[in-house]
């Protein structure tokens, strides 16, 4: 299964640093089974000489090789670092920064070129949920649109933007709702994202389509994060 860390606007370098080497002593000791990523800050990416499931991986990138984008980062400086792994559709970037679904597409088919990894992010706001799960699996699919879902590096995170950073996980039954209708269409590992924490995962992961999990605030403590990626070595999938 795929345990991915998403470190948002926290950690220093050196603090990304420790935790990286953290996780990687605990994966190497452990023997994990688990593919882990750790989306760091742009200020944090380095070399770590990660093991084969651990990817340190780009929360965002303009999509661009390089250029004159003052302020943004393209894929010559990810490559410096051989990032292999990057984030794309972020409720926090569709919403906060107003990143609109065209040029989330565009940034989808400029990772896809590179041939990278990318965890693309889905998920609806409250005020459609309430609505139910007709309203709530269209405007998910809209959030599809001009996407190449047969790519072969894509992985779809579902996280609902009510869930995140809230502490009030989706339930299981939602959970397997929308993921289960998600992978009637899609052949992709399919997460989940939103509240996530040591107490919840294994349950969450249980969820019959549910191939891993993508975690903020708990998983921003080590300790944390290491317990969860040994929950999922526990979890028979
Ligand atoms: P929380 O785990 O803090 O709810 O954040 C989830 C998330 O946005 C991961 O990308």
């Amino acid at each position: 299964m795929i345990i991915a860390s998403n470190f948002k606007t926290n950690y220093t370098r050196a603090g990304t640093k420790a935790f990286v080497q953290a996780i990687q002593a605990y994966i190497a000791q452990a023997k994990s089974r688990q593919q882990v990523r750790i989306f760091a800050p742009f200020t944090a990416l380095d070399r770590f000489g990660e093991h084969d499931n651990l990817k340190v991986g780009a929360q965002n990138f303009y999509p661009v090789q390089s250029g004159s984008y003052t302020g943004e980062i393209g894929f010559q400086q990810l490559e410096e670092f051989r990032i292999e792994s990057v984030l794309i559709g972020h409720s926090e970037r569709r919403h906060l920064l107003k990143e609109s679904q065209a040029f989330i597409a565009q940034k989808y088919d400029f990772a896809k070129a590179r041939e990278v990894e990318i965890v693309y992010c889905i998920g609806e706001p409250a005020e459609i949920r309430v609505q139910g799960i007709d309203a709530v699996m269209s405007y998910l699919w809209e959030q599809f649109e001009g996407i190449d879902v047969h790519y072969d590096r894509l992985v779809i995170a579902y996280e609902p933007v009510w869930a995140i950073g809230t502490g009030l996980s989706a339930s299981l039954d939602d959970i397997d709702d929308v993921l289960s209708r998600l992978r009637a269409k899609l052949s992709k590992p399919l997460l989940y994202g939103g509240s996530v924490k040591v107490d919840n995962i294994e349950s969450i992961l249980h969820v019959k389509a549910c191939e891993g999990v993508l975690v903020g605030t708990a998983s921003w403590n080590e300790n944390a994060f290491c317990e969860m990626i040994r929950i999922a070595d526990h979890v028979n999938k």
